[in-house]
């Protein structure tokens, strides 16, 4: 028999920890009941209906937001204003225009260490920040103003903004989605390559499943499109996670291709993304080791 207490006491020692967390804005519920642990060193991927509220978990994960309740902690502590645990990677508009890319990737610091230590160390962060143009195959542009680099390079840029605050986990939102398709697969094993060099934990929103399976450790679905044997069964009350499965590494981009890859790609669909596929509370495809799900009492007398 599994001890209660123990395992949530272990549960609590993962590296971002979410229970029983909630978002409301005014009377409409976007997120119901999340139910989230992950571990150092996992590749999340996150999928779900447009609107779903990936967005809405991202900035509760940020701090941006405060949830409506529930708990989520980062390393065992209750996550406050953003700070340099958590990173972040948007689709777009993250560099200012006006300063260098090696200055854009200097803002972080700069902000962080206050106007002193900023003054001492500043060759330091800026070594530092050449490092890491480095990794990221830019070591020739980093005096270059962002409107001179390609798409794909830019986003470079951004993910080297979040790479200089060594970040505990970092949050992609959509980060690929505006590039090209060949860029954007280059981009994908590019940060594959990171992922592992840097033994980083990333959590990445796509609404490409294709680019979800190729990259993640772990595919997690939140979806609207379920019901719990309340009214009409048809009440909309915010997204959960529907599915949550472990996923095989995958070395080479051959597995887009792939009969593997194909059949994933159906029980996802399936699964959060088809509104007349509704299934119940209980039914949902959350077989990941790390996963869990808290009934409410209302859920627990429906099952
Ligand atoms: N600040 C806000 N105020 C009111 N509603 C919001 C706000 N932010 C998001 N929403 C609503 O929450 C839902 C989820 O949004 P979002 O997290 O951006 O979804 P996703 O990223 O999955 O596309 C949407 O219906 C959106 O309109
Ligand atoms: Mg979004």
């Amino acid at each position: 028999m599994v001890d209660g207490v123990a395992a949530v006491h272990d549960l609590n020692k993962k590296l971002l920890y979410m229970e029983n967390v909630y978002k409301d804005y005014g009377k409409k519920r976007v997120l119901d009941n999340i139910d989230l642990s992950v571990e150092s060193g996992e590749f999340c991927t996150l999928v779900g209906p447009s609107g779903c509220g990936k967005s809405t978990l991202f900035r509760l994960i940020l701090g941006e937001e405060r949830p409506t309740s529930g708990e989520i902690l980062i390393d065992g502590i209750p996550v406050g204003y953003p700070d340099k645990t958590r990173g972040i990677v948007y689709q777009k508009y993250s560099l200012y225009p006006n300063l260098r890319v090696v200055e854009n990737i200097l803002l972080g610091p700069k902000l962080a260490s206050g106007a002193v230590r900023w003054l001492a160390k500043k060759n330091i962060f800026e070594q530092e920040a050449r490092q890491i143009l480095a990794e990221v195959k830019l070591a020739d542009h980093g005096d270059k103003y962002p409107h001179e680099l390609s798409g794909g390079m830019q986003q470079r840029v951004a993910i080297a903004q979040a790479l200089i605050m060594k970040p505990k986990i970092l949050l992609m939102d959509e980060p690929f989605g505006a590039l090209d398709p060949g860029t954007r697969e280059h981009l994908q094993v590019f940060i594959l390559e990171l992922w592992h060099k840097f033994n980083m934990t990333v959590f990445f929103v796509t609404h490409d499943l294709e680019e979800a399976l190729f990259l993640g450790t772990r595919v997690l679905v939140l979806s609207q499109f379920y019901m719990d044997g309340r009214g009409d069964g048809e009440t909309n009350r915010g997204s959960k996670i529907v599915f949550d499965e472990k996923v095989t590494r995958s070395t080479t981009t051959d597995f887009k291709h792939s009969a593997e890859c194909a059949e994933l790609m159906k029980k996802i669909r399936e699964s959060g993304f088809d509104p007349e596929h509704r299934r119940h509370v209980t039914e949902f495809n959350l077989r990941h080791p790390d996963s869990f799900q808290t009934l409410t009492e209302a859920e627990k007398r429906m099952a």
